[in-house]
């Protein structure tokens, strides 16, 4: 370890299934990248998920929820348990940090990194490389509604899409920054269906003209769901920035997945710009694969390099997505479960040697 004076909290939450076995690569590379870029990390674990559930009942108690408040950002692995219902861990664990912990924005790049195939015929990584911002806190995900009359033929099913217009606006607000400052055309998308949703989707579309005469350097561009599914799969370079609210956003977040060459490489960032942020690989927890050492860590890794350049720490953040491109473009014969050429430790140990030796290029 440093004796440099930056010093990051981390709450590490392995999770579930294969969750425990991407986070200790993603940990072995935040260990080697400290040492290198000379900062400490104190690492607080906490093993929330289906185990814990099953042993006690328990999904995330109080007094873990105060504690994650504490911390300077928190490292997922995936939560998730095949004798779980459906729901349970979502709503009380995932959904819950996301909630109580506003993190109102959810962050996740679309880059096809060197080597890696992509389903897209002829797209190159120059073609693939653009940011979906997804409102996380509201929409369809609010949880409110109700059913009525169950198992009934008279039956009613409600479920609300709440639109607040500070939600809205302060991700909008978030995106156009993002376009702003790292956009590689500086242009947003804002993907809703103004056709149909003529209440929600209107407030969306007035906020986003709103806020995008704060930002006159962006250029705002509009597309309706169902042709933005279209356009990322014929023309993912017409994309640079896309904003959109929780529900679209979670679906064409996985279409952004598979196109960038599947979930061993996805993830993404929970965020509350103003409180703790939380990363994450976003593939889920495989149960099929636990403890096999076939999985592949490179998403936990990339979530990983995430958080540190959200921590301020960018020099190591890009150091490690570097590392990640080396591993891809030289290394690792394919990202699908046990098709890496490689062991999850070894790839692992792969980018820790890139961290080093894959710097240049
Ligand atoms: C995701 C996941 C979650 C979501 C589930 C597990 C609740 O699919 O992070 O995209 O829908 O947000
Ligand atoms: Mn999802």
């Amino acid at each position: 370890m440093s004796d440099g004076n930056r010093r990051y909290k981390i709450a590490v939450v392995p999770g579930d299934g294969t969750g425990p076995e991407v986070v200790r690569e993603g940990l072995k590379v935040l260990e080697a990248v400290s040492e290198i870029a000379g900062f400490d990390v104190d690492l607080v674990h906490y093993d929330l998920g289906g185990a814990r559930y099953l042993k006690t009942g328990e999904t995330l108690p109080g007094s873990v929820l105060e504690e994650l408040k504490t911390v300077d950002a928190i490292y997922l692995g995936a939560i998730g348990h095949p004798e779980v219902k459906p729901g349970i861990l979502e709503r009380e664990v995932l959904l819950k940090i996301r909630f109580e912990l506003d993190q109102y924005i959810n962050l996740r790049p679309v880059k096809l990194f060197p080597g890696v195939a992509t389903p897209l015929k002829d797209k190159t990584p120059e073609q693939i490389d653009f940011t979906v911002i997804r409102e996380n806190t509201e929409g369809l995900y609010g949880g409110g509604g109700g059913i009525f009359k169950k198992g009934t033929p008279d039956e009613v099913a409600m479920q609300m899409d709440v639109n607040t217009r500070k939600g809205v606006e302060r991700c909008i607000r978030f995106a156009y920054d993002l376009a702003n400052r790292r956009g590689r055309e500086k242009k947003l998308t804002l993907c809703a269906k103004t056709n149909v949703l003529t209440y929600a989707h209107d407030l969306w579309l007035r906020a986003f003209e709103e806020v995008g005469r704060e930002f006159p350097e962006v250029k705002p561009d509009y597309s309706h769901i169902d042709a933005l599914v279209m356009w990322m799969v014929k023309s993912p370079e017409f994309f640079d920035v896309i904003v959109t609210n929780n529900m679209f956003g979670d679906i064409i977040t996985d279409l952004g997945a598979m196109i960038q060459g599947g979930m061993g490489i996805a993830a993404g960032g929970n965020l509350n710009p103003e409180g703790v942020s939380m990363f994450e690989p976003i593939g889920g927890s495989a149960p099929k694969y636990t403890g096999q050492n076939v999985i592949n860590p490179l998403a936990a890794i990339c979530a990983l390099g995430m958080m540190l350049s959200h921590l301020k720490e960018e020099g190591a953040g890009e150091r490690v997505e570097r590392a990640v491109r080396w591993v891809t473009a030289h290394h690792v014969k394919s990202l699908a479960v046990g098709k890496m050429g490689h062991s999850t430790c070894e790839v692992g140990d792969l980018v820790v040697r890139g961290l080093t030796e894959g710097q240049e290029g």
